[in-house]
């Protein structure tokens, strides 16, 4: 298989994927415009067939965006996720600067590994990551939240991202880890680094920078698994190096890449799910009026936010060897694509799916995808989220947007979506 890094090719040339639909213009998941407003063109091309190849920085890439053909990818058996099946000089196995990456022969995470070594692994932090550690966690992310809006109160107007969203989750997991409360700072600092630093191949200088936090991620983690086998301790950091199943343990290389998976992935997917919901919300009056009314729906609320505006856009699979992906015949080694967001409003499975409706039954949604890499930080999530607005919406008597929400500002793309900025104007409960 050959490198192409040339966008301007047509994907479709490409014999893998002879005679698939050309995605239209407006999929672009790279561009700000795109992660700003998708939904008008995700609809056509679910109308269209719901299925159409694109041309990726890595060569071209088929795009699912029907609920049954996606959530049939997610537990396909006949793709796979790790690179290290593809061919040694294939660009998504290498990467960009594949000479200057140190990790580019290292075991990927399990988030990018296939059973049955997937499963091995998953087992292991699944013993760590109980439903009742995170259970045991309410009381504590209730107080995170009320301090963090201590720290803003008196103010009239607050940007909820900067206040809330972006600083909450990374306290909660550096406190279930049991890292220092000194080094959150540096935590956030490169998760952000990390996150999208391979987004644009040409700009060296990012992927540089993404790589020598990981690096330096690594490090920390290096010290503090030595620290915790020497004198375990209560936290996430020590059941993961006493987690052991059947006589199997996780091996000191494994430790710090679980560590850093946990640390990024419960990260900046948390803060976009606290900011696109809330922006959905208060874009939606009569809902918060109906969440005044029964604070009892916030639990339902932040389900129907996950499907209405998820934080994790899609997620890839390769072919692993020629088949036909929903319908279309597809070569060997193709990247696939499922568009979440997409099939969160796909009107086969959800009534009136661009309806925001936090009373909806029974929601259904692929924001935490699906088959054997189902989040693990599902129900984290959803606490955190649940239990933040909660506090926010007791602190307050009144909040609005301070922003038309056709202007708010979204991040670059890639695989999250979520907000720069969410300015908000408030007013605190007397004695709140
Ligand atoms: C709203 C917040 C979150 C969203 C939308 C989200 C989304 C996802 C998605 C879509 C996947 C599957 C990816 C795939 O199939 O390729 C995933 C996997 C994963 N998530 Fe989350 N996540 C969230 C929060 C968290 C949190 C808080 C943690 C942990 C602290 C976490 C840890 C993980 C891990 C470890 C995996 C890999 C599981 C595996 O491969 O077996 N996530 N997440």
């Amino acid at each position: 298989m050959t490198a192409t890094d040339d966008r301007t090719q047509d994907p479709a040339a490409d014999p893998r994927v002879e005679g698939l639909r050309h995605a239209p213009g407006g999929y672009d998941p790279t561009s700000v415009d795109y992660v700003a407003d998708p939904h008008e063109v995700l609809r056509q091309m679910r109308e269209d067939g719901g299925v159409h190849v694109y041309q990726a920085h890595q060569g071209p890439r088929v795009v699912l965006t029907r609920w049954a053909d996606v959530e049939a990818l997610l537990r396909s058996k006949d793709v796979f996720k790790d690179v290290r099946k593809l061919a040694p000089d294939d660009p998504r196995r290498v990467g960009v600067l594949p000479d200057e990456n140190p990790m580019a022969s290292a075991a990927p995470s399990i988030l990018g590994l296939d059973a049955p070594e997937h499963d091995r692994l998953r087992r292991l932090v699944n013993r760590a990551f109980t439903p009742r550690a995170v259970e045991a966690l309410t009381p504590r992310i209730e107080e995170i939240a009320d301090r963090l809006l201590d720290e803003v109160a008196g103010q009239d107007e607050i940007d909820f991202m900067e206040a809330l969203a972006i600083p909450l989750p990374v306290i909660v997991i550096s406190e279930m880890l049991g890292v220092d409360p000194e080094d959150r700072a540096q935590f956030k600092q490169w998760s952000l680094t990390m996150v999208n630093s391979d987004l644009r191949p040409d700009d060296h200088d990012r992927i540089r920078r993404g790589r020598a936090a990981r690096q330096a991620m690594r490090a920390y983690f290096d010290r503090v698994v030595a620290q915790r086998r020497e004198a375990p301790g209560e936290d996430l950091i020590s059941a993961l190096v006493l987690a052991e199943e059947e006589g199997d343990r996780l091996t000191h290389e494994e430790t710090l890449t679980m560590l850093g998976l946990l640390l990024n992935a419960g990260n900046l997917t948390t803060t976009d799910l606290l900011g696109n919901g809330l922006l959905a919300l208060l874009s939606h009056p009569g809902q918060v009026e109906a969440l005044r009314e029964r604070p009892e729906l916030m639990a339902n609320a932040v389900e129907e936010m996950l499907r209405y505006t998820p934080p994790v856009l899609g997620t890839g699979r390769t072919t692993a060897h020629p088949q036909e992906v929903a319908g279309c015949p597809v070569g060997q080694h193709v990247s696939v694509s499922g568009s979440v967001i997409s099939a969160n409003r796909d009107p086969e499975v959800v009534e009136d799916p661009d309806r925001f409706d936090i009373t909806r039954d029974e929601i259904r949604y692929l924001s935490f995808g699906g088959g054997i890499h189902f989040c693990l930080g599902a129900n984290l999530a959803r606490n955190e989220a649940r239990l933040t607005l909660e506090r926010l919406f007791h602190r307050y008597s009144d909040i609005r947007l301070a922003v038309d929400p056709a202007q708010a500002e979204w991040r670059g793309g890639g695989a999250f979506r979520g907000l720069e900025r969410l300015p908000l104007r408030v007013t605190t409960r007397t004695g709140g």
